[in-house]
């Protein structure tokens, strides 16, 4: 009998529903929250409610389009955390209804881990393009930077991570500064295609280990704003590609560099990326870069599959399903993890 698992994903602001069928993708439904853009970041109570609003169609559609029926279901996986309490809650309450409904097992995700296996989605059988065991993964969003050395579907490591915000943060609250609207990130990548990189320098961290900081930069953006705005109040207007480009130059430059030496020391050449921010072009050339220069063998996921979706989760829910690793019906939503993926 085949293994139909629907995976659910409500860590933040995108409602997600998907199927998948004995490890192969089926369907991948995503409704994003548009109520955020207005604030210039997503605003926690507005998230739970919309989640709560999309949830029921979301999966409706994503059983519809896989072809499959409630019947079909063999258990349900959903983010438990960490991700926004309210936003998670939704996700959490409605896979435990659903599955006292059907009677069917409850798999718990942790969303870090979900984004590190969405290399292993496969949209047919015969697809073999995952990384083999053990390989890095830059972890990158908008809530996380981390350099996690991944052993096994169940055993990851964070290594490295930011000690003050994540990557997309960065991105985005600077784009903020700018006018260019939220999320902040796609859009820094669309201009710095056009703008100069060199032409501002921003402040890079010093601290040690494999750790991220990207607090110094932001406060090195905005006061190269407010100096440069004091003498040319149209001074965004007319370098925004220039100040795009120079930003992501440092962003990617800080992420790579602690990159490099964390796989230097592990002496592990499989490198893959996930998260949000790796649908940003310099990145994924970065690391096209880095294959061509020091032999490392890179793993970039399709974009539809970086930023926060339920095919990750339903993957991940199927690992845990063949393992026999069902979840508590009574089992909380967590906000935040330690060092210890899984
Ligand atoms: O993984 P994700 O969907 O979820 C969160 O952690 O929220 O990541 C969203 C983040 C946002 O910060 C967004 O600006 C960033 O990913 N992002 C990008 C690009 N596409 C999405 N950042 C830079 N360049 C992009 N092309």
């Amino acid at each position: 009998m085949s293994v139909v698992i629907l995976g659910i994903e409500s860590s933040c602001d995108d409602t997600s529903a998907a199927i998948i069928k004995d490890g192969v993708l089926c369907s991948n439904v995503i409704a994003s929250q548009a109520v955020h853009e207005a604030y210039g970041g997503v605003v926690p109570e507005l998230a739970s409610r919309a989640h709560q609003q999309n949830i029921v169609p979301v999966v409706s559609e994503a059983i519809k389009r896989a072809g499959t029926t409630k019947a079909d279901i063999s258990a349900i996986a959903f983010t438990r955390g960490p991700g926004l309490m309210g936003s998670l809650l939704v996700g959490n309450s409605f896979a435990k209804g659903l599955s006292l409904s059907l009677g069917v097992p409850l798999l718990d995700v942790n969303h870090l881990q979900a984004h590190v296996l969405a290399h292993f989605i496969k949209k047919s059988p015969e697809q073999d393009t995952a990384p083999q065991f053990p390989f890095i993964c830059l972890l990158v969003s908008g809530g996380n930077s981390q350099i996690i050395k991944v052993d096994s579907y169940d055993k990851m490591q964070v290594i490295g991570q930011t000690i003050d915000d994540a990557a997309g943060e960065a991105f985005d609250k600077c784009a903020k500064v700018m006018g260019l609207g939220y999320p902040g990130g796609p859009v820094i990548d669309r201009l710095a295609k056009e703008g100069d990189a060199t032409l501002f320098s921003l402040s890079r961290p010093h601290i040690g280990g494999y750790d991220y900081s990207f607090s110094g930069l932001k406060t090195s953006f905005l006061y190269l704003l407010r100096d440069e705005l004091a003498v040319d109040p149209d001074f965004v207007n007319k370098n925004k590609a220039h100040l795009a480009a120079s930003l992501q130059a440092a962003i990617v430059d800080i992420l790579m560099n602690k990159l490099r030496k964390a796989v230097k020391d592990s002496g592990i050449n499989r490198v893959a990326v996930a998260g949000g921010v790796s649908a940003n072009s310099a990145v994924r050339q970065a690391f096209l870069d880095h294959s061509a220069r020091y032999g490392w063998k890179v793993y970039i996921p399709e974009f539809s599959f970086t930023t926060d979706n339920a095919a990750m989760v339903a993957i991940t829910g199927y690992f845990k399903y063949q393992n026999g690793e069902y979840c508590d019906i009574n089992a909380p939503s967590f906000s935040r993890v330690e060092n210890q993926l899984v």
